[in-house]
């Protein structure tokens, strides 16, 4: 089996942290029965120096004609003076839009040598297995009329019952294959978006009876989230709740970079780690890679269907956390090692 992958490095870490999944894929490739091949594509700042747009049509052709795209991350000081449209993040919001990728899914789970004094109670840890489920491409982020005027602006929260429906849909699936619980995230005390989102998700759960559904208001959730995250299986919410509440989810497993994520439901699936550019650490060698790997491993088992070689890298990175090798993000969490971006990933491709 061979397939081709669209790689987009990016800015910031982007380049560090992908070579390293780079470097696990090559490894699992070579155990499991199947050939890796990569393409390079601009997007982010890295575009806008070279096209003078944060996303060339060379991309996104490139992106549509691969089986899986894994991307690191963009962004930076040196374009955040651009206008709106030509700034690197718009690049990301129209490649999703351009790959129909509608569904983002984002686990969060706690490894237990991670668990200690210096985070939340060890109690409120232990075992939490969650998955937030957060609509991509509708909501807030993309809602016309949108504009900044001098002493007054404004955006547009708008979500259409299709929208709803699909991404219910997705939550649902994956609930059948976990714990079948949803909790539908929203703000239906105040917003008319959020109660048709209820009144839809609502809808939807009939057609999966096994599946128990609750309802929150998103200012509880984000407090329940830190309060007892164990409650949670299938998190289901929009595009800027689910921005936020997977960030804060995040901290509860230790490390922004530690988390991956899937977007799906188009032509093509994105990969990409939760975190950005992080321009703070970007050159010094010390970001953890492990977003990104975790990321290549979720392509694995969703856009390729190679469970095996997927859940070999996860073994492989919790092998690795079990022994003690930490990042410097991670150097709290009792080290044995604290170990350089591409030292981690050596030692998880070996
Ligand atoms: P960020 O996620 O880049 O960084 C937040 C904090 O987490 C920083 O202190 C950073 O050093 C740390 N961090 C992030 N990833 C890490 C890793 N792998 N290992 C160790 N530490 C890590 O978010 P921030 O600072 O708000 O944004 C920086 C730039 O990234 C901005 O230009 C922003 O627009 C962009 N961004 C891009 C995203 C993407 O490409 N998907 C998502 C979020 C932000
Ligand atoms: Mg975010």
């Amino acid at each position: 089996r061979q397939y081709k992958l669209a790689i987009i490095k990016g800015d910031g870490i982007g380049p560090e942290i992908i070579d390293e999944a780079i470097k696990v894929l090559d490894a699992v490739s070579s155990h499991e029965n199947f050939e890796l091949s990569y393409s390079d594509f601009l997007m982010g700042g890295a575009a806008i120096d070279v096209f003078g747009e944060p996303l060339p049509e060379e991309t996104v052709q490139g992106c549509l004609k691969a089986d899986a795209i894994l991307f690191g991350a963009i962004g930076g000081e040196k374009w955040d003076t651009l206008p709106r449209e030509k700034r690197p993040e718009t690049g990301l919001l129209n490649l999703r839009k351009a790959l129909g990728v509608f569904a983002n899914l984002r686990p969060v789970s706690v490894y237990d040598e991670l668990v200690n004094a210096s985070t939340l109670k060890p109690e409120v840890l232990k075992g939490v297995d969650m998955m937030v489920v957060r609509e991509l491409t509708g909501g807030i982020y993309f809602g016309q009329p949108r504009a900044k005027e001098a002493e007054r602006a404004y955006n547009t929260m708008v979500y259409t019952k299709e929208e709803i429906v699909r991404i219910a849909k997705v939550a649902f699936e994956s609930a059948m294959k976990r714990r079948k619980q949803v909790c539908s995230v929203d703000k239906a005390n105040v917003l008319e978006v959020s109660q048709l989102w209820r009144e839809t998700v609502e809808e939807v759960a009939k057609e999966y009876p096994e599946v128990s559904l609750s309802h929150m208001y998103v200012d509880n959730a984000a407090m329940q989230m830190i309060r007892n995250p164990k409650q949670f299986d299938v998190v289901l919410t929009g595009n800027i709740f689910g921005d936020i509440l997977s960030d804060e989810a995040s901290m509860i497993s230790g490390s922004i970079g530690l988390l991956p994520s899937a977007s799906v439901g188009g032509q093509v699936g994105l990969f990409e780690p939760i975190h950005g550019s992080a321009p703070d650490i970007t050159g010094q060698g010390i970001a953890n890679p492990i977003a990104t790997i975790l990321s290549a491993a979720m392509m694995l088992r969703f856009a390729l269907g190679e469970e095996s070689a997927a859940s070999r890298i996860e073994k492989a990175v919790q092998q690795v956390l079990k022994e003690g090798y930490r990042t410097k993000d991670l150097s709290a969490y009792e080290a044995k090692e604290v170990c350089s971006t591409s030292e981690i990933g050596s030692i998880i491709a070996s």
